[in-house]
């Protein structure tokens, strides 16, 4: 069977070997189309392919009428918001994704980032500690709970919000649980997002959230750039000079937030969280076996639609 690599940010070499050795092993081909521009391409490469694996690579309606032969997308990452989950299930496409493979990558620039905010961008003016400050973790998923450990190792006071995680877990974390986003953002000098991209998500991050955080409030979002209402932080920020925003997800409006509030903003130019050899190796390499597993017997444990 021919399984498609299909990444328009392309995994670390170290790790396309190890996904070929996978698929190889188990009598299938690997084909390969890194840094693609064209959607053209996608839908000719998925046009023979048995299964696929993508990163944020949009998997739409587009590729699954092209791909006549698909039975199996597996997203290397966490979020699947990607992959038109309707369109799969119309196709008869299972669709799994690699949940906490890529999550220490991610937690680990989220200190990148809140170093560099608590030190004014590195401008060279005094800021101050991570030690003794309050952490808020919004969502106490792989990349929450890793973010929780680091977060440890500074002495921070560490508070979490996940309506979904049992209060039990997060304390036996060191972990204080709230209840409400309002408590929050109120009570936490950094904010650190970790919500997937859903309906109810979406813009759900907005100027009566980010105004109830304290004097010198961080935000900090390696999520999606989709759960923040841009207009309501745009505002946020013209309010309260104080604040700071820093992502790794770009906002639409990056470049009028960049010249308007220089040195409170920081944007990585792509989105690389995950994008260490160690994440590419442990995502690429579960989509690969996953992708195994499924061609011989089935198996699909994780799948999401
Ligand atoms: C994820 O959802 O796993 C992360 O956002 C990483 O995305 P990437 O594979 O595009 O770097």
């Amino acid at each position: 069977m021919k399984v498609l690599v299909a990444t328009e940010k392309p995994f670390a070499a170290v790790a396309v070997d190890g996904i070929r050795q996978v698929v190889e092993q188990a009598g299938h081909e690997l084909v390969l189309l890194e840094k693609y521009t064209d959607r053209a391409d996608l839908l000719a490469a998925v046009a023979d392919a048995d299964a696929l694996i993508v990163r944020s690579d949009k998997v739409g309606e587009d590729v699954f009428k092209a791909a006549r032969n698909l039975k199996i997308v597996v997203r290397a990452g966490a979020g699947y918001d990607n992959i038109d989950l309707a369109a799969a299930t119309a196709a008869g496409v299972v669709v799994e994704n690699t949940p906490g493979q890529n999550s220490n990558a991610v937690a680990e620039l989220v200190f990148g980032m809140t170093v560099m905010a608590a030190r004014n961008m590195y401008a060279g003016t005094s800021g101050f500690e991570l030690k003794g400050k309050r952490l808020g973790i919004q969502a106490f998923g792989q990349v929450g709970r890793n973010v929780a450990r680091i977060a440890e190792g500074f002495g921070m006071q560490v508070s979490a919000l996940d309506p979904y995680c049992p209060d039990d877990v997060m304390q036996q974390a060191g972990v204080h649980p709230v209840h409400s986003v309002d408590e929050l953002y109120s009570d936490n000098l950094f904010v650190s997002i970790h919500i997937p991209a859903t309906p109810e998500t979406i813009r759900s991050i907005g100027y009566d959230l980010i105004t109830r955080m304290p004097k010198g409030g961080v935000l900090i979002n390696t999520a999606r750039k989709e759960v923040i209402d841009e207009a309501g932080l745009d505002k946020a920020l013209a309010e309260r000079s104080d604040l700071k925003y820093v992502a790794d997800v770009r906002p639409d409006n990056a470049a009028e937030l960049e010249q308007k509030y220089a040195g409170r903003v920081f944007f990585t130019p792509k989105k690389m969280g995950a994008q260490t050899a160690e994440a590419n190796i442990n995502a690429g390499i579960a989509a690969a076996n996953q992708i195994v597993a499924f061609l011989h017997d089935g198996t699909d444990r994780f799948r999401v639609n």
